[in-house]
């Protein structure tokens, strides 16, 4: 089988910037968060939507590098003092306990527009089409931006201190973790020329998964470890977080996550090709222990 994974770390590195700068130190931070290992759970959906509507992976790996690193900056952001306060990701010391809050925050920002460098290239453009291309870099944009990620983030920090209603955690979730999800699978499909009708199924599959993905992970920070996350868990609780965990508690959240699970494989349905590896996908993030 086709090695995403390899595939994907070896490309992220190449697409770093040269360290042999006056500013190598930003180089330094934003290889240092990109290359800390993470399972790579977007790139893979590229991968997997662009193999299933026919593309091939050359084509995939310029989308499944922008959208690992625009997670990559959304963590590296997410843990700062001024949000989530984390001192550990991906195992390591987070990025401003090592570089400083200043040129962690750089970082992100770097590699967020790195992320769009990519995309736009030439070489991109030679390998999907300049039509694929703007089209990926759109949904990406839509996906990180306001009312995406980043509007998702908002959602969470003023919902910090207070008992959010299920529609405002529902919002939450979608906005700041299904999004990029979303966009992972809707540009697998894109860049491989898929049909609308394609590239809806994927963006219902990306959705589905991509909320079940966030309750997953706060259930993981409750029953979990630091040693097994690579992340501290409690976060939520010392942060006062509304999740859907501390509202409806572990085995409802069990529920609605196989609920979720289901709607994402009946997504798939409208597919002629063979979809069972994304409906494994789909049941082992499920299941998933870290
Ligand atoms: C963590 O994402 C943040 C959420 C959106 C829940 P991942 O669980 O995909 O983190 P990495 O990439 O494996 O570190
Ligand atoms: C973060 O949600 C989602 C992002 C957009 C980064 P969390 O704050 O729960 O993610 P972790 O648990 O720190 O990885
Ligand atoms: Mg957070
Ligand atoms: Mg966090
Ligand atoms: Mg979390």
């Amino acid at each position: 089988m086709f090695d995403y994974l390899k595939t994907t770390e070896d490309a992220l590195a190449s697409f770093l910037p040269s360290k042999n700068c006056r500013e190598h130190k930003l180089i330094e931070a934003m290889q240092y968060s990109l290359s800390a290992g993470g399972k790579r759970v977007r790139p893979r959906l590229v991968f997997e939507f662009n193999a299933l509507c026919n593309g091939f992976p050359e084509g995939a790996v310029p989308f499944a590098c922008a959208v690992e690193m625009i997670h990559t900056y959304s963590l590296i952001h997410d843990d700062l003092p001024c949000m989530d306060d984390d001192d550990l990701r991906r195992g390591k010391p987070s990025n401003h306990k090592v570089y400083g809050e200043d040129i962690a925050l750089l970082a992100g920002d770097a590699l967020q527009t790195l992320a769009f460098e990519i995309m736009t290239s030439d070489k991109t453009a030679t390998l999907v089409g300049e039509k694929s291309c703007r089209q990926c870099a759109n949904v990406l944009a839509k996906y990180s931006g306001a009312n995406g990620m980043v509007g998702g983030q908002v959602i969470d920090l003023i919902s910090e201190n207070t008992n959010a209603p299920i529609e405002v955690l529902r919002e939450m979730d979608y906005k700041k973790t299904a999004c990029l999800i979303k966009a992972a699978c809707e540009m697998g499909a894109i860049s491989a020329g898929a049909t609308k009708q394609q590239v809806e199924a994927a963006s219902q599959y990306g959705e589905c998964i991509g909320i079940a993905f966030q309750i997953k992970d706060d259930i993981l920070d409750v029953t979990s470890t630091n040693d097994e996350l690579g992340k501290p868990v409690g976060s939520d609780n010392d942060n006062n977080k509304s999740t859907y965990v501390s509202l409806l508690g572990i085995s409802e959240c069990a529920k609605l996550i196989n609920l979720l699970t289901e709607k994402a494989v009946k997504a798939l349905e409208c597919f002629n090709g063979e979809t069972i590896s994304l409906k494994k996908f789909a049941y082992e993030l499920a299941e998933r222990t870290k």
